[in-house]
């Protein structure tokens, strides 16, 4: 693996970037960090060739919610290991959400992690500053001096802030600051403690389930405070059909909000929850919060991908620890490790005709970018721009086997899946930080042919 800044040649890729409507086959040639051309033919003796034919070269993907869990949670995951499964997974720009411990909720905790990052991390890792002190929805943190030590947005993820006075002081806080607020909307009333989806499933299996009002409440009420204070809302994870249709009308109406979905929200349905044997029940892999929903839920949000309610796809990458999950299902922890299966199952959804590879590519590049406000640099081919280069192979099978990822949390429901789609490289800042073995042996030797 080449970590030095480089000038490449990519040669003959067919290259998709949404953000300037390219989609052809041609080369792109990096140096010093930058994109120097992109398409066309390129005939350069100095840089270093890579042959991507028969592969698809676009913008690094941008994660706008991820957990890398440090400081206080080094168990389940770090800054080092976290962002290395973000390069395999083809991501160079990762927001890490703010329920670390201490969290970020001060100015300092965040130039703690920004620190770390700059020593350990290979890719760009964007910090979310907590909305209220130790995100107990009591009191709101110093926003702004958050902003100036450089969070991307704001957010108690894992958690809502329930009280509508704090919340609405929030957004107008967030909207001085140019910022959005990344929303976690549950209604703790009603999720009451619930494990799965409040539906059939829960009702077979004897489970405390959580109703889908328990998000959609939550979205009804801060879709209207955004309305009253023109903040820039962002919804987190949406999982369900209700939610989808409240975002559809306030857009319609000028509300200034934007949403995203989860791979896993998008690709498994409530069924998932069920284990594989009488001895083993359940599959606590597949618990996470929101939870897995309906089949209708499911075809809704890639509706709503579609016709652009919802504007991105993030992966909410939470990792856990093997005893978090080797337990009953009441007491494991929510949440999926999801970096490094994101594309591969995404993938699925452009191999069954759900979405088409460059929506697909647009929700994981400039749809992100617009959302942090860094269109400009970030999720796109632009000449000039950093060299954020995500490498694929459309049509490469691969099965999913937890224990050689990088990530500290194993937990994915996806263990044993066979995925047609994978992440052949990646590149951050001119830096080429993840390629996959048979790439490195056959793409980049001296004279850049690839055998197949
Ligand atoms: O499943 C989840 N896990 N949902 C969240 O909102 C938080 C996350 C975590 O931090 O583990």
């Amino acid at each position: 693996m080449n970590k030095e800044v480089i000038s490449l040649l990519i040669r003959g890729g067919h290259i998709i970037d949404p953000s300037q409507g390219i989609d052809q086959v041609g080369d792109l040639l990096i140096a010093e960090g930058k994109i120097v051309q992109v398409g066309g033919t390129v005939i350069s003796s100095k840089a270093q060739n890579l042959d991507a034919t028969g592969l698809i070269v676009c913008p690094s993907f941008i994660d706008l919610h991820c957990h890398l869990r440090e400081p206080g949670f080094e168990d389940k995951e770090t800054i080092a290991t976290g962002t290395k499964a973000a390069a395999i997974g083809g991501f160079t720009t990762v927001c890490c959400m703010a329920n670390t411990n201490p969290p970020l909720d001060s100015p300092s905790a965040v130039a703690r992690v920004k620190r770390k990052a700059s020593k350990d991390s290979l890719v760009a890792v964007l910090p979310i500053g907590c909305i209220t002190k130790g995100r107990k929805g009591e009191e709101l943190t110093d926003m702004a001096g958050l902003a100036e030590a450089g969070v991307v947005a704001f957010s108690d993820d894992g958690d809502p802030v329930a009280s509508s006075q704090l919340m609405r002081r929030a957004l107008e806080y967030s909207r001085d600051l140019g910022l959005p607020i990344i929303d976690h909307c549950e209604d703790k009333a009603l999720s009451d403690n619930g494990i799965i989806n409040e539906g059939q499933m829960s009702a077979k299996l004897g489970l405390k389930g959580i109703p889908a009002a328990a998000e959609e409440v939550m979205v009804a009420r801060d879709l209207i405070l955004a309305k009253l204070t023109k903040a820039r809302l962002h919804i987190a994870h949406v999982s369900t059909k209700g939610s989808v249709e409240l975002i559809r009308r306030a857009r319609k109406e000028g509300i200034p909000v934007t949403a995203e979905v989860t791979p896993h929200h998008l690709t498994l349905t409530e069924e998932r929850i069920a284990g594989e044997s009488p001895n083993k029940p359940f599959d606590t892999n597949a618990k996470v919060n929101p939870p897995l929903r309906t089949k209708e839920d499911v075809q809704v949000l890639i509706k709503g991908l579609k016709d652009g309610t919802i504007a991105a796809i993030a992966t909410d990458h939470a990792p856990h620890t093997l005893a978090d999950k080797n337990c009953g299902l009441e007491l494991a922890a929510f949440g999926i490790s999801g970096f490094e299966t994101a594309l591969g199952c995404l993938m699925s959804l452009v191999h069954q005709g759900e979405i088409s590879l460059t929506q697909l590519i647009s929700k994981l590049t400039c749809e992100p970018a617009k959302v942090i406000g860094r269109n400009d640099e970030l999720g796109t081919l632009k000449t000039g721009a950093p060299a954020n280069i995500t490498i694929l192979d459309p049509d490469r099978e691969w099965i999913v086997n937890s224990r050689n990822f990088a990530s500290k949390g194993k937990n994915t429901p996806y263990d044993g899946y066979q995925f047609k789609g994978k992440v052949m490289a990646t590149i951050a800042n001119g830096r080429i930080v993840y390629v996959d073995d048979s790439l490195l042996s056959l793409a980049l030797s001296p004279e850049g042919r690839r055998h197949k």
